[in-house]
């Protein structure tokens, strides 16, 4: 559809969800000529999982805040660069780390090095290793990386009892912060073939800081304003019908709003979190999904990773330390596997110093996932401060170390339009069911007049290889725009 001629009547194409996927495909169709389209959102913004927040002195990132692997071969980091937003990040060198234990210990900065190298190794050893003869059997990462641990185990039994459990405290802080970047509760959810389908992008994962919501901004910017329509949840799906609109004309799709609208469309792109999938597949779609897809939506893997973000008066840490490691000399990688909400607070492996002091003021910033995760979103910002300042002053010794000024609680999990905040291959799970979500609808069947790409899905869980990042999300919904782009200009 290059020539706009070619099309008799532009289509029309409704895209549910306003984050980056829905922004990346609305983007694709303007730019093409697509003039029939519309974004519903059910939020009072766009953005979705990219979304700042007023703390502080400034604007915090409640969801993505790095690009992961900065380089042109990554499609945000050319945006970036394009739209001038690298000039303003923060220049993330070698950070500065400055590791505490439960015992009031400040560990040896190489010793730490060390064994979060270790445990780096351990897990690409993992991986190598669940593709070899004999690891058939395993399925979750647990099940190769505690094989690991197990012969260090038996390696370290004559050394000094201390020093073996500050280097099991050391790795299980590694291990934890592995299942942040996983949305995981444990390594024992994720399938070994995470490490085989996830791709990694070339270049080092970079701070992007603030300016993600810019970035999807700018994307915005090439949308028609009345294009976008916000708090204005969808509640059902109606396909494979035939339905008449004011003027005549027959569409086989009906999208029905949680207010009683009515909007009719030639084409519907979901892009609606996982976790939304989850919860809503059986009465968002009707006719109902095909089985196979549902089997996917209820076994692929989505998990809540959240921050807490901590604004102090005055700073308690060294000026240089960018972050603060959290060991427990009573925790093994073996250890630890079973959700503990009342003492959530052994979740949070690592917290990050904010910089530039000058626009953030003094903050902090931990990170959780799994069950604890979920647990605290029930919890008053003023019950995670005194819990948090408890564990500081434990960790550091100094039981007059202050209180923050303010907390903030990201909710990825209870909010209704997430219910989480990314995806991995569970062990439930493989990459062919990824794919298998990212099918178009009605499935390609001979002999049925049906109008073909009548559901298509996007949205970072749809990504093989780069599924639960912003890239990964962009990518998906420029895939379904191409898929329409593709479809009209062979017709
Ligand atoms: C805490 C956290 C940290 C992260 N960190 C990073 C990072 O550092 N780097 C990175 O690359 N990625 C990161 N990610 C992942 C990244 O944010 C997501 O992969 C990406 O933003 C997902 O985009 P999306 O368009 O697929 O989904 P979403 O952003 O979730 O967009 C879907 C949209 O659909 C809307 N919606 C849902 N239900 C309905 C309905 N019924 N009707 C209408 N609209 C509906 C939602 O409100 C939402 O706006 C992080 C995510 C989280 C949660
Ligand atoms: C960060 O580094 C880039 C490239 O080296 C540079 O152009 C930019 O000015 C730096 N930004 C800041 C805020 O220092
Ligand atoms: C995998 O499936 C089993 C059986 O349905 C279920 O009990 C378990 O919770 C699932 N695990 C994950 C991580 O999804
Ligand atoms: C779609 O409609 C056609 C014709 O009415 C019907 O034969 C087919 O079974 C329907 N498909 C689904 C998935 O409901
Ligand atoms: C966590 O904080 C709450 C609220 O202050 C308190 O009731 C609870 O005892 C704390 N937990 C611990 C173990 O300190």
């Amino acid at each position: 559809m290059n020539s706009k001629n070619a099309m008799k009547k532009s289509p029309k194409v409704v895209i549910i969800g306003a984050g980056i996927a829905g922004v990346g495909a609305a983007g694709k169709l303007v730019k093409q000529g697509f003039t029939d389209i519309q974004i519903i959102e059910a939020s009072s913004q766009p953005g979705g999982r990219i979304r700042g927040s007023p703390f502080g002195k400034s604007v915090v990132d409640e969801g993505a805040q790095y690009i992961h692997g900065a380089s042109m071969k990554n499609p945000i980091f050319q945006l970036a660069k394009e739209h001038g937003l690298l000039q303003q990040e923060h220049n993330s060198s070698d950070p500065e780390w400055s590791v505490f234990t439960n015992t009031q210990k400040q560990l040896d900065p190489d010793f730490t090095e060390q064994m979060k190298n270790l445990a780096s190794s351990i897990l690409r050893r993992a991986h190598l290793l669940a593709q070899e003869k004999g690891y058939t059997q395993a399925k979750s990462l647990a099940d190769v990386y505690l094989e690991e641990v197990k012969k260090l185990l038996l390696q370290w039994s004559g050394e000094n009892v201390d020093l073996r459990r500050q280097k099991l405290g050391v790795l299980s802080m590694s291990m934890k912060w592995q299942c942040i970047h996983l949305a995981t509760n444990g390594l024992g959810e994720v399938s070994v073939h995470e490490y085989e389908e996830y791709k990694s992008i070339e270049g080092d994962d970079r701070n992007f800081q603030g300016l993600f919501p810019s970035l999807l901004q700018k994307l915005l910017e090439i949308i028609p304003r009345e294009k976008l329509l916000l708090e204005k949840p969808v509640k059902q799906i109606l396909w494979n019908g035939s339905f008449e609109s004011e003027d005549g004309s027959l569409y086989p799709v009906r999208v029905v709003c949680e207010d009683g609208d009515h909007i009719l469309a030639d084409h519907v792109i979901v892009t609606v979190s996982l976790g939304c999938l989850k919860a809503n597949c059986q009465s968002l779609f009707r006719p109902s999904l095909p089985e196979q897809k549902l089997h996917a939506i209820q076994n692929m893997g989505f998990g809540t990773m959240n921050k807490i973000y901590l604004e102090y008066e005055d700073p308690f840490w060294d000026e240089n330390v960018d972050i603060i490691g959290l060991v427990w000399e009573d925790e093994t990688p073996l250890s630890g596997q079973k959700p503990n909400l009342i003492e959530w607070w052994r979740r949070v492996p690592v917290i990050y110093v904010f910089r530039p002091t000058e626009r953030y003021g003094h903050v902090l910033v931990g990170t959780i996932s799994g069950k604890e995760a979920e647990f605290i979103e029930s919890l008053s910002p003023e019950e995670v401060a005194s819990n948090f300042t408890k564990l500081l002053r434990q960790f550091t010794g100094r039981p007059s170390l202050p209180a923050p000024k303010n907390v903030f609680v990201t909710k990825w999990f209870s909010n209704s339009y997430t219910r989480g905040s990314y995806s991995h291959i569970s062990i439930n799970s493989t990459g062919d069911m990824i794919d298998t979500l990212a099918e178009p609808l009605p499935q390609t069947a001979e002999g049925t007049s049906s109008p073909m790409l009548q559901v298509l899905f996007a949205g970072e869980a749809t990504h093989r290889s780069y599924h639960s990042t912003t890239h990964g999300a962009l990518l998906s919904g420029q895939r379904e725009a191409d898929r329409l782009i593709d479809h009209y200009s062979t017709k």
